[in-house]
């Protein structure tokens, strides 16, 4: 392709399986333009689905190949061919879970992926976008580019990660249809050139707003994330289904009325310091109880583990911020940002602040709390009750007092003003190194990078 930003003419995909076959039969149905060609070493398999009895059931995939089946969209045991021709390849090979060696019964056997990168390694000629659309383990691209890189000097290729989310079953509805299509690319130009290649292609039927563009490692982590939040529902269900049988609940009305929060979706699936409050620990400690009291400890140690997460993630982050301080916070003052469970309260009950904060002050680092909501009597005597008249510790008035002279400033509550302070101020205020560590993902990295901060954030860099 001599402009990567024109619309591709050929498509190969690679691995005429559950997804590859109905994914590339929308796509030729959608995009009348592309010559889509499916190709497998399969022989069987190709045959079959050139023949009437197709290798896989999908309602509506019948009629799909109806309309492209030998127009625009072949299916071939001719996969150097394929390859060559092609603009953009998707590999859509499987991925089963090893059986043998290191990872076994665990890890995703690659073998097939790697034997397809390096086929294209070994035979393409010209610019190619390679897709993954297996499910991949996060940084196979990475193994991808390598072979590339190292195999075909001459090629400029592009590694894109774009991962299939239908279910089987629903897969044309799901096609035709999609909650969202995930695209990740390389984060330069050339990268964000072939994303956007790509994404033409779907913008044929699905709306742009619903095209997310992310870096290959979020896209690549978010399928097997999705999954696994997938998984975790239904075993939480499960989960609660034994508490039933033994308690008289009905798990199908339980179930619709968990199902009615709208916050289990798109809300509340912000990464944080770790929650807090007065209701998540009891509740969550309260389930536990009743698990252990009607002789179900498996399913009261599931509950648990929620519950050890979140004091993993706080401790954690007192740990990453006492590491990039030199591995010492001894001495040095701290200044805290926020101190309520979440903005827009004065309740402190089980925020993670008092946990960050007494770790600090165990670490004999010097805390200075500001918090918009929260009275300073209110926070000095919440944490005194855990570190017994700690004279390392102040409340203040002012966020810019809290922070003068400090090593690090941290975020712990997301209080929208806390948007909105005088950073280059702040920073003119600290010592040096600038370190923050924002616990809320609240604000701008890049912005507060150009004035000379050393930010971390949670889950990002
Ligand atoms: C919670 C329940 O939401 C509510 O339905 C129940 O009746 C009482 O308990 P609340 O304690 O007021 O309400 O706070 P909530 O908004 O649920 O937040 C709880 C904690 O989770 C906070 O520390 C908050 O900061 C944290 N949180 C919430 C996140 O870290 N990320 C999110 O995406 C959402
Ligand atoms: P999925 O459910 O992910 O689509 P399948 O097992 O149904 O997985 O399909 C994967 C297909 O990939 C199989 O038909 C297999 O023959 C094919 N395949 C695996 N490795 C290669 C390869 N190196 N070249 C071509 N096809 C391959």
């Amino acid at each position: 392709m001599s402009n990567p930003q024109i619309k591709p003419q050929r498509i190969c995909c690679i691995g005429a399986g559950y997804v590859g076959g109905p994914t590339m039969a929308v796509i030729a149905q959608k995009c009348p333009d592309i010559r889509v060609t499916v190709v497998d070493i399969d022989e069987q398999r190709i045959a079959a689905w050139n023949s009437d009895e197709l290798p896989v059931y999908e309602r509506g995939l019948d009629a799909v190949l109806e309309t492209t089946r030998g127009k625009n969209l072949f299916f071939s045991t001719d996969v150097d061919a394929g390859i060559v021709a092609a603009d953009i390849i998707f590999i859509s090979v499987n991925t089963p879970t090893k059986t043998y060696g290191e990872g076994a019964g665990k890890a995703a056997d690659l073998k097939f992926v790697e034997l397809c990168a390096r086929k294209i390694a070994l035979i393409s000629t010209g610019n190619k976008i390679i897709v993954e659309k297996s499910t991949i383990p996060v940084r196979t691209a990475e193994m991808i580019k390598r072979i590339m890189r190292e195999n075909c000097s001459e090629n400029v290729v592009q590694v894109l990660s774009n991962p299939e989310f239908l279910a089987e079953g629903s897969a044309i509805q799901d096609l035709h249809y999609p909650d969202r299509i995930l695209i990740g690319g390389e984060e330069t130009e050339s990268g964000r050139q072939a994303v956007d290649t790509l994404a033409s292609v779907y913008e044929s039927w699905v709306p742009s707003e619903k095209i997310i563009k992310t870096n290959l490692w979020s896209s690549e982590l978010s399928k097997l994330a999705a999954n696994a939040f997938l998984a975790q529902r239904i075993s939480s269900i499960n989960a609660l289904s034994a508490l039933c049988e033994v308690t008289q609940a009905n798990i199908d009305e339980v179930a619709q009325a968990i199902g009615r929060d709208r916050r289990i979706g798109p809300k509340f699936l912000k990464a944080s310091v770790g929650f807090g409050g007065s209701c998540f620990q009891k509740d969550v400690l309260n389930l536990v109880y009743l698990c252990e009291h009607f002789g179900l400890p498996e399913v009261a140690a599931y509950w648990e583990q929620v519950i050890k997460m979140n004091d993993y993630q706080k401790r954690r982050f007192t740990k990453n911020l006492v590491k990039t301080l030199f591995n010492t916070v001894s001495g040095k003052k701290i200044a805290i940002l926020g101190f309520a469970f979440k903005s827009g309260t004065n309740d402190t009950r089980e925020t993670p602040a008092i946990q960050v904060c007494s770790d600090l002050l165990e670490e004999q680092g010097l805390v200075s709390v500001y918090d918009p909501g929260v009275k300073r009597e209110q926070i000095e005597s919440e944490l005194n009750l855990v570190n017994a008249n700690s004279n390392n510790l102040v409340a203040e008035d002012d966020p810019y007092s809290a922070c003068a002279g400090s090593h690090a400033v941290v975020i712990l509550t997301e209080w929208q003003e806390f948007k909105n302070l005088d950073y280059q101020r702040i920073f003119s205020l600290m010592e040096k190194p600038a370190f923050f560590f924002d616990g809320r993902n609240l604000l701008d990295f890049d912005a507060m990078r150009r004035i000379g901060f050393q930010i971390r954030g949670i889950g990002r860099v």
